[in-house]
């Protein structure tokens, strides 16, 4: 059972995000989980294409960009090119999902499918071949350090039925509310990728925090 650790930069401090990235790696991250929100299809803006860029020059491990906005098709060769390694869009926000997913691959990055703790999990069905990564929300997306939906746990393991099913073993990634106390059910339950914010950058030690994870998350192998 492999696992890696994405510490998202939400609940980082935004005025030393290159400090704050080589804390994360410091504690073994795997990925830095960058979340982009417009304002617009979910209710908080962050961050857009420029500080993507920024964060490609001091990163070492690949940037995984879970994009939360609207008609993401406008936006994605930009942030592949800005070096999104993982690009993720949300199935509620893509008219033409199967054209969006195509064209992230197209553009050489992993192509990552959201949804929505309310998305049926059959809806990534007719696309489950074209993904690289399927992310689960165990939060409704737009806030950091909100509370884990343990629905999510079930809705894990029938996202890894349907990739079976599809022959595709992609990666499933966890998002919101992660932290010790439920990671190893949740690779338990099938998630590859655990994102976890608030319980990495919250802490006084985002390394130790980062690591600690890890370990909860292994238990479960
Ligand atoms: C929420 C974001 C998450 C967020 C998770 O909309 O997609 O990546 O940073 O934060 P925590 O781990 O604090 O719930
Ligand atoms: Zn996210």
């Amino acid at each position: 059972m492999s696992v890696r650790i994405a510490p998202s930069l939400l609940s980082a401090d935004f005025a030393r995000l290159a400090e704050e990235v080589a804390r994360a790696e410091a504690g073994g991250a795997d990925l830095i989980h960058v979340d982009v929100m417009d304002g617009h299809f979910v209710p908080n803006i962050t961050i857009g294409v420029p500080v993507v860029k920024a964060l490609k020059k001091v990163a070492k491990v690949p940037l995984d960009v879970h994009l939360m906005i609207s008609e993401p098709d406008r936006y994605i060769d930009a942030f592949v090119d800005a070096g999104a390694a993982i690009l993720t869009v949300h199935a509620e926000a893509a008219t033409h999902l199967h054209r969006t997913l195509t064209r992230i691959r197209q553009l050489g990055a992993k192509a990552g499918l959201a949804l929505n703790p309310a998305t049926p999990i059959h809806h990534a069905a007719d696309v489950a071949a074209e993904i690289d990564l399927l992310l689960v929300m165990s939060v409704n997306p737009g806030f950091g350090g909100q509370t884990f939906i343990p629905r999510s746990y079930d809705r894990i393991a029938e996202a890894r039925a349907l990739l079976t099913r599809a022959g595709n073993n992609a990666d499933i990634e966890v998002d919101g509310g992660v932290d010790r106390t439920n990671a190893a059910r949740l690779v338990r339950a099938g998630a590859t990728v655990l994102v976890a914010g608030a319980s990495v950058f919250g802490t006084p030690d985002p390394a130790a925090a980062a690591r600690a994870l890890r370990e909860a998350a292994l238990g479960a192998a």
